[in-house]
């Protein structure tokens, strides 16, 4: 079965739309880019367009390669204390001359959209999340809506990213998956792949999962946007070599990536739904 995120991710989308016209909020993200890396650039129009479609508002501010740590930071400071906006996403990875954690850090953990502000992380890790990192979040939607289930399963995450491997991990956590987190220094990193039920690889290595790393029927998972040596958009896994032996299994493209801009929306309608509940409390 190809598990086809474009699909899900128009339904949601769709959903979503209704849910924010019901509602009567105007949610607003703001974006934050640094520099004029053209694939960053690529990633945010993406963004604005979803939060067009949905009946979501969205500003972009655009700051040089060059900015220092002081303006990146003040400009998240004033969306902090924007009342209009809703979310704030800093587009990653920002330049070398700019610290990302400490700018992460400075985000308002109620309109971090993103899901990576320490209070985010950890309110994830202890079983009571508020915003989750939006990939492992699109993921774990995907296997709902395939009703695949995760209870007592074992899965096994490789990568230990902030963003998506660690993530991941936790999520599945939560929903009473057996868990293992492999990386780069996992001794036996094909054994344990082999014992997955739920197999997710964020490693970035094209074709780096090969069918000696697939148990048969095992739901297989690609968060990987690789390009191979002739220069083919490709995933993680060697998807011809393992389709026929996974019960289950997300393409590139067209798998992970739409639902991560997907959840990115519904994060944002979520922290205008928390905002209007706190200002109805505090009145
Ligand atoms: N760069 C690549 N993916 C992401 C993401 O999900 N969020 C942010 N902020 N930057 C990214």
């Amino acid at each position: 079965m190809i598990l086809d995120g474009k699909a899900v991710s128009e339904k949601r989308l769709e959903l979503l739309k209704e849910k924010i016209e019901e509602s009567g909020l105007y949610p607003r993200l703001a974006t934050v880019i640094v520099g004029d890396d053209p694939a960053s650039q690529m990633y945010v129009r993406m963004k604005h367009r979803a939060c067009e479609r949905v009946g979501i508002g969205s500003i972009g501010i655009e700051l040089p390669a060059d900015a220092s740590n002081e303006r990146v930071l003040e400009a998240v400071a004033r969306l902090n204390n924007d009342p209009d906006i809703n979310g704030i996403l800093v587009q990653l990875p920002l330049p070398a001359g700019v610290d990302a954690r400490r700018v992460i850090d400075a985000i308002s953990p109620d309109k971090d959209v993103d899901g990576f502000h320490p209070c985010n992380i950890g309110r994830l890790f202890s079983g009571d999340p508020l915003f989750a990192p939006c990939t492992p979040q699109g993921i774990m939607t995907i296997l709902e809506e395939y009703h695949i289930p995760t209870a007592g399963e074992h899965a096994v995450v490789i990568g230990r990213s902030i963003d998506v491997g660690r993530p991941m991990a936790a999520l599945l956590l939560n929903a009473d998956a057996t868990v293992t987190i492999c990386h780069s220094k996992t001794r036996d990193l094909k054994g344990e792949a082999r014992r997955a039920d739920i197999l997710v690889s964020a490693v970035g290595k094209a074709r780096f999962v090969g069918p000696d790393m697939v148990k048969e029927g095992a739901t297989v998972i690609d968060v990987g946007i690789n390009h191979d040596e002739d220069g083919k958009l490709c995933g993680d896994l060697d998807f011809e070599a393992v389709k026929d032996l996974a019960g289950a299994i997300t393409p590139v493209p067209g798998g992970v990536g739409p639902m991560t801009i997907a959840t990115l929306m519904e994060n944002t309608f979520k922290a205008a739904r928390l905002r209007a509940c706190s200002s109805i409390t505090a009145r």
